[in-house]
């Protein structure tokens, strides 16, 4: 059977991008694959949080897989930093990886720019620690979301350097996975780039109907096409893309053939989306409410993962130790 592995960082609550672009597979994955699904918090020191801060976002997260329906009885649910094998194998990666590969990483560079006061060792070998996540389980496909294909690049990359520097044919190469035929990217609304935490446009799960009202009714507008079948600009492309993802494909196509005959009122429209997307979540809010009060089944969720994956990844530690040239123990 083949295995698969992703995680997601512990920064806040889960938005519709995480869920389109990663926790949607997670779901549908775990009936036939083995999965590995974690809660990335090494990664998610590379910006400093507080300890308080840490810990409740990984409970966060933890709640919001169980609320998706990520299955503890179908997929190994852990925390990453439960599993003491995975820093050990990004030592190992570490020491295969040069600097001016991990320097020309364009997530690297880009929060070069944005936080030029923090560029930490941890930032720029986040691509040997998302390496060492994957490749400790063997996986075959990782689910991620289109932001992610860089650092799948180099997840393969690593694991084809260990296997060259030792003349093993010991990693396989993972690959992206997506439901759909190409890389999901989920749009903001504000008219530009992705759905993201960190850019302040993101529709969260957890978001009750009016607040999802109120950003959807916000999204970036334009006068209306004057022409009919005309190109749809970047921000209303944005709009037409949620709505593809969320809502029903007839909606879909009614609202994009009023678009092609120059009828399109976007507050209609907008209106249309929120109601969808509210539809969409309003079951998960309230898993959410449910699990989040779940203390000791978060603790069960997460031990009952972390003795399952710490047994998997103590068995690649043992043959990398052996192929590096340690005593076997
Ligand atoms: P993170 O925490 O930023 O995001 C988690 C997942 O959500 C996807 N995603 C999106 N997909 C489509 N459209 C969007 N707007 C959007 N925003 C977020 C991401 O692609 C990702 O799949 N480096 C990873 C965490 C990680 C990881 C791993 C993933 C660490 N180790 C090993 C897979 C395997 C990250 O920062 O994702």
């Amino acid at each position: 059977m083949e295995t698969v592995v992703s995680g997601i960082r512990p920064t806040g609550n889960l938005h519709l991008g995480n869920y389109f672009g990663a926790v949607k597979s997670f779901i549908t994955m775990q009936e036939q694959y083995k999965c590995f699904y974690f809660i990335a918090d090494w990664h998610s020191l590379t910006t400093h949080p507080h300890p308080a801060n840490l810990r409740q976002n990984v409970r966060t997260i933890l709640a919001e897989y169980l609320a998706c329906g990520v299955d503890p009885d179908k997929a190994t649910i852990y925390v990453q930093s439960d599993i003491r094998e995975i820093p050990e194998l990004y030592l190992y990666l570490n020491m295969n990886a040069y600097i001016g590969e991990l320097e020309r990483v364009t997530s690297f560079k880009e929060k070069v720019r944005q936080n030029p006061n923090n560029v930490n060792a941890g930032l720029l070998t986040y691509p040997t620690l998302m390496a060492a996540d994957i490749i400790i389980h063997h996986a075959d496909k990782v689910p991620v979301g289109k932001d992610q294909e860089q650092n799948m690049e180099m997840a393969r990359h690593f694991a084809r350097r260990f296997n060259q520097i030792y003349e093993v044919e010991y990693f396989k190469e993972p690959a992206s996975f997506s439901l759909s035929d190409k890389a999901v990217k989920v749009p903001g609304l504000d008219g530009t780039g992705k759905m993201g935490k960190s850019t302040g446009n993101a529709i969260y799960l957890i978001d009750d109907e009016s607040t999802i009202k109120k950003k959807v009714m916000r999204a970036v507008t334009d006068q209306g096409p004057t022409t009919p079948n005309q190109v749809k600009p970047e921000p209303i492309e944005n709009i037409f893309t949620l709505m593809q993802i969320v809502s029903d494909p007839s909606t879909y196509e009614y609202f994009n053939d009023k678009y092609n005959a120059c009828e399109i009122r976007y507050g209609d429209m907008k209106k249309q989306l929120a109601a969808d997307i509210n539809a969409f979540c309003a079951p998960i809010r309230e898993r959410i409410e449910y699990y989040s009060h779940n203390e000791a089944l978060l603790s069960q969720v997460a031990e009952k993962g972390a003795t399952a994956a710490r047994e998997s990844a103590a068995r690649t530690l043992q043959d990398v130790r052996q192929i590096i040239g340690f005593r076997r123990n």
